[in-house]
């Protein structure tokens, strides 16, 4: 069976967004695994409107064409990564938007989380640990929280993600964790 493929996802879209960042940078360490591939989605190439679907994707699938594109691209994927800001305690409604528009292309897949913020995006990713469990997803345990300091630093200060060694390690944990899902659930969607 050949490796599963991440989905490396850049979860806000406005313009002097911060998240492209790290997704660059989880993606400079994933890259150097040799059990998994990893692809970048950036939001901004699917340009979803605001959910007006007749019903959820889980029953009727959608009509817009960008959510089809969407939801084709996941559909190749054996899990994903969600890079997430907090926005008011929660996540960025362009990132929740991007989970409405998709249903069983999600299912039985892991999906790993990448915060950052005043407490690394810890409430959005609880929230969002939630949700991925509604689209029947299996959210791994360890996730990379960028917290104040980091964030500032790396945005602000001139200092790079290498200056905070803690972080990789916590991104070392979190791939660990994720390529024993997906190989698990990919083997298994095989077999049912
Ligand atoms: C609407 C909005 C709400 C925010 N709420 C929070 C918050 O609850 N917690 C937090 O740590 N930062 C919050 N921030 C600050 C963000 O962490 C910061 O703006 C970050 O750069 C957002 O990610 P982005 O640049 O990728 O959009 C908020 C920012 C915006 C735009």
């Amino acid at each position: 069976m050949s490796k599963p493929t991440i989905g490396i996802v850049v979860g806000t879209t406005r313009q002097g967004r911060f998240s492209e960042k790290p997704a660059a940078w989880i993606h400079g360490i994933a890259s150097q695994r040799n059990d998994l591939d990893f692809e970048v989605l950036d939001l901004r190439d699917y340009p979803l409107p605001l959910f007006n679907e007749a019903a959820s994707p889980a029953y009727v699938p959608p009509k817009n064409e960008q959510a089809q594109r969407w939801a084709r691209k996941l559909a190749q994927l054996d899990g994903l990564i969600l890079v997430t800001a907090e926005y008011n305690h929660g996540a960025p409604a362009v990132l929740k938007n991007a989970l409405d528009h998709a249903y069983a292309e999600f299912n039985r897949k892991p999906v790993a989380f990448v915060g950052y913020g005043g407490v690394g995006a810890a409430r959005a990713v609880e929230q969002l640990r939630l949700v991925s469990i509604e689209l029947q997803m299996a959210p791994v345990r360890n996730a990379v929280h960028i917290g104040m300091i980091e964030f500032l630093g790396v945005w602000q200060q001139g200092k790079s993600f290498d200056d905070f060694p803690h972080l990789a390690k916590a991104a070392t944990a979190m791939l660990d964790d994720l390529a024993w899902w997906a190989t698990a659930l990919k083997n298994a969607r095989a077999a049912a």
